[in-house]
Parts: C-alpha cells; structure tokens; sequence
C-alpha cells in the first residue's frame, strides 16, 4: 500500500478567535474534558520534547498526570535523559495529538520540579509493582540484560515484604509552566483552524495562524 495514497478530511469542528476561550488552560480544559470522554485509551499522553545538550532535540511519551492554572505535572526519574535535559535546559514543549477529534494542542513553558510532598504522594498512590519498577530502575543508564532488572525487581520486592518502598530522591513530578499555546483542529480542504496563546506582561494574546 502506498502511503501517499493515506488522507482524510477533517471535518468534525471548527476553532475561532470568537470562540476560543480568553485563558488558554480553560480551552485545554474544554478539549481535556471532551477526549477524556470518549474513554480512548493514553488520552492523557503527550510528547515532551527537550533540547539535548548535543544539540538535537528529543521527544518521548509520558502521561499528564494533572493540570490547573499553573501548568501541567507530569512524573518521572529526574537522573533520567530528559530529567538532565531539563537541569541543562528547562525550556520544554509539550504536544497532544487526539485523532479521534482532529485536534492538536502543541505547548511551549518552563519546567521546574514538583514539591517533594507532591511526588511522594503521587509515587504511593501507584500501584505497588510500579513502586518498586520506578525504586530499582536508573531511567535511561544503560544495563546488562532484562534478567539482571527483573532480578533487581525481585531482590527489592522480597525486601520489602509487603512494605511500600520509599519514594526515590531522584523521582518525582515536573510542573511545566506554559507560556505560549497553539491549539490545531483539523478542517476540510486541509484550510485548518490554528490559534495561538502567547503570554505577553501576564496577558494571553490570541491570534490564528495560516494552516
Ligand atoms: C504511553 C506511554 C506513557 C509513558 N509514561 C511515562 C511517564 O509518565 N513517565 C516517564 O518517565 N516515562 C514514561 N514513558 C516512557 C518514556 O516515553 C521514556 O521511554 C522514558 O521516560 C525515558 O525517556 P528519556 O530517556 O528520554 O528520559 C511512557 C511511554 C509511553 C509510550
């Protein structure tokens, strides 16, 4: 099958100045709220995409784990490859994608890290086998083999007895502070809507872009 022959319309919305919220996080709320209730599955996942210090950008999934005014928290191993991007640079972009409604909301902000009451909570709100997995794993260092992590697994759990374990001091949450949005739908004729938050003095200016 060719790939180029692979198209669509779009044609299930439409997005204007007019009625685009005036806060952008009350239109992430609107469309959050909308794709959360059609129950697909990773709704809630994005690309977070961070500046190497090789100068290649990188990008990979994680899950949002809450939002509100302030930006948007998600959760991972701070020693990790992305967790040292953001100590190098903590300008990150954040990027839905939700076929389902023709929709993509692409989020440029600042990340700083969660309180570590914030992350402890989360961390023992998780089930008790992804405790341990996030405990034992050093996200992104390189290891030996698939036996010598499930060993490492298994050594912790058995530790552990039926004991949580402690929250890491390298896990927690990044809180990503947005400062500009773009909210795409997808319309017929590939003439898409595409409008634009930017954060200027503590005001939100709206403007749409050409598709
Ligand atoms: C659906 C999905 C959800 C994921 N959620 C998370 C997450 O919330 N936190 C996380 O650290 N990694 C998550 N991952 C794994 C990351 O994509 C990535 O492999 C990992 O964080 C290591 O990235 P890094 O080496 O660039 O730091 C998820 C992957 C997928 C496909």
């Amino acid at each position: 099958m060719k790939l180029e022959s692979i198209r669509r319309e779009y044609t299930r919305a439409e997005l204007s100045k007019k009625n685009a919220d005036k806060h952008p996080m009350h239109l992430f709320q609107r469309w959050m709220k909308e794709v959360l209730n059609l129950n697909k599955i990773d709704a809630t996942s994005m690309s977070i995409v961070t500046n190497g210090a090789d100068g290649f950008p990188d990008s990979r999934i994680v899950l949002l784990k809450s939002y509100n005014n302030e930006g948007f928290v998600f959760f991972t191993n701070y020693n990790s490859q992305k967790g040292q991007a953001i100590a190098e640079n903590p300008k990150v972009s954040l990027h839905f994608f939700w076929p389902e409604l023709e929709r993509q909301v692409r989020i440029s902000g600042i990340a700083e890290k969660t309180s570590i009451e914030e992350s402890e909570a989360y961390f023992h709100s998780r089930p008790f086998e992804s405790q341990v997995a996030a405990a034992v794993s050093e996200q992104s260092a390189e290891v030996p083999s698939r036996v010598y992590l499930e060993e490492k697994f298994d050594a912790l759990k058995k530790e552990l007895n039926g004991t949580n374990p402690e929250c890491p001091k390298n896990w927690g949450g990044y809180l990503v502070r947005p400062v500009k949005f773009e909210f795409w739908q997808g319309r017929e004729n590939r003439l898409h809507d595409r409008i634009v938050y930017e954060l200027k003095d503590e005001d939100w200016i709206i403007k749409r872009l050409a598709p």
